[in-house]
């Protein structure tokens, strides 16, 4: 816990506004399936306790941040309001998870009354030997709350985060959980975090869940305590002033995953090593890594993004993503592009612009490949996908010392892209209905 001496000024403004809230509310009694398993004698957790949303308690924040104003967002920045936590022990499973205020500062008064402080609560404290610290035991997700023109609030297919985020655990022997149970408790802290879901279009609020191991001890072996988290942040849309289509570096000195390894995972320990190959493109004058594989610079990933390349063979467009061979993360948006595309071609549902005659492939792909197309004037357009852009149009790869000229459309995207991004937006935002909007207020 810190303590942290503000100015007078803002002392006085806070604590009026928020006196009344410091209060932990029970909301057990709204889930009737009360199921805890206890040993009655000792007391103790007879089986190890999953995720029990019935067991949530509320205590709202005494001093409610501003919003700041939508267009003044950058991505991660602001943290909204609350946050959720729920510790995991071997011997007890996992405990009552609790809404918390999320690094909000507390008044606090000492006993003699004229010394008085604010404290900043909503942190985490962690012992320096944790395992998180030493042996990266850390794994997240990413996903996104959106408000409707009606007021709705929804989250786009988070069951797929739930699945990818248990995937993830069980690759760190970190401790998985009822997917559903922890989604219940994530609609409590956006519902009541809702205001923070801003309203202008193209804004979301950003979902960060993360687990961490994190017992106090200096050996390698799986963790006997872990937290999960989940905090939120408002963003602004990725592309605000249109689509800018992005150049890439073809990256072979620096490897993002190896087969064998934890590319497929959501592991913080993926993302720290980026960093400097992401810095080197950025030199050399491109936007990201265009992630390439083996002696035959098999396409990948793109930075943080899945990939997808559009190659024309006479009549016929094909949709081609990298295939899920343990190197790619296996990404929501990845997945639904799919099968948007592949509704068109048979026919579920034709979407308007898309090419008649389509063919949608989850095959290897290589820098061979892409140049080939390119000469002969077949290769189409390339993007990336992830729940932050959606969409991200590629320009050109720098390649063995020159540059590949990617196609882009008008406004930036291409024939392919733009109708599968209009729906997948018209998706999210509601203006289409669909069963993968899982409501989280009305
Ligand atoms: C390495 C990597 N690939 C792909 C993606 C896209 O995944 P999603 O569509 O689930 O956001 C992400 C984004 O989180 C990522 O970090």
């Amino acid at each position: 816990m810190s303590f942290v001496r503000l100015p007078f000024r803002f002392t006085r403004l806070t604590r009026s506004a928020t006196r009344s809230s410091w209060r932990p509310t029970a909301i057990g009694s709204r889930y009737m399936s009360q199921n805890i398993n206890r040993d009655s004698t000792m007391g103790k957790a007879a089986v190890p306790l999953d995720i029990e949303p019935s067991r949530l308690t509320v205590t709202k924040t005494m001093s409610p941040k501003v919003l700041p104003p939508s267009k003044s967002l950058i991505f991660g920045k602001t943290l909204s309001d609350h946050m959720l936590r729920i510790r995991w022990t071997e011997a007890t499973g996992w405990e009552a998870p609790s809404i918390e205020p999320c690094e909000s500062y507390r008044f606090r008064r000492n006993f003699y009354r004229y010394v008085s402080s604010y404290v900043l609560v909503g942190t985490i404290n962690l012992s320096p030997s944790a395992t998180v610290i030493h042996y990266a035991q850390s794994l997240f997700e990413g996903m996104k709350a959106y408000r409707h023109e009606d007021g709705t609030v929804t989250m786009f297919r988070p069951d797929m985060n739930m699945k990818r985020m248990n995937t993830s655990a069980q690759r760190l022997a970190l401790p998985t959980f009822e997917g559903n149970a922890l989604l219940e408790c994530i609609k409590e802290l956006i519902s009541l975090d809702r205001q923070w879901v801003p309203k202008e279009p193209g804004h979301s609020l950003y979902i960060r869940p993360t687990l961490i191991g994190t017992n106090g001890t200096l050996g390698v072996a799986p963790p006997t305590e872990a937290l999960l988290f989940v905090i939120t942040s408002p963003v602004g849309p990725y592309y605000p002033r249109g689509f800018k289509p992005v150049p890439l570096h073809g990256t072979t000195e620096y490897i993002r995953a190896a087969p064998g390894g934890t590319g497929a995972y959501k592991l913080a320990a993926n993302y720290a090593p980026g960093v400097v190959a992401q810095k080197s493109a950025s030199k050399q004058g491109y936007a990201q890594n265009l992630w390439l594989h083996g002696p035959e610079h098999w396409l990948t990933e793109v930075g943080t993004m899945n990939l997808f390349a559009v190659i024309k063979d006479k009549d016929v467009t094909e949709l081609i993503t990298p295939p899920l061979d343990g190197m790619i993360l296996p990404g929501v948006t990845r997945d639904s592009v799919l099968a948007l595309a592949r509704n068109h071609v048979s026919g579920v549902k034709r979407l308007e612009g898309l090419p008649d005659v389509m063919k949608v492939s989850e095959r290897p792909i290589n820098m061979g490949e892409i140049i080939q197309s390119s000469k002969e004037g077949r290769l189409i357009e390339l993007f990336g996908t992830g729940t932050a852009c959606v969409v991200t149009p590629v320009d050109r790869i720098g390649y063995n010392g020159g540059d590949v000229m990617i196609p882009t459309g008008k406004d930036g995207m291409g024939p392919v892209s733009k109708p599968l991004w209009t729906e997948l937006v018209g998706i999210q935002t509601g203006v289409i209905k669909s069963d993968w909007n899982y409501v989280v207020a009305q």
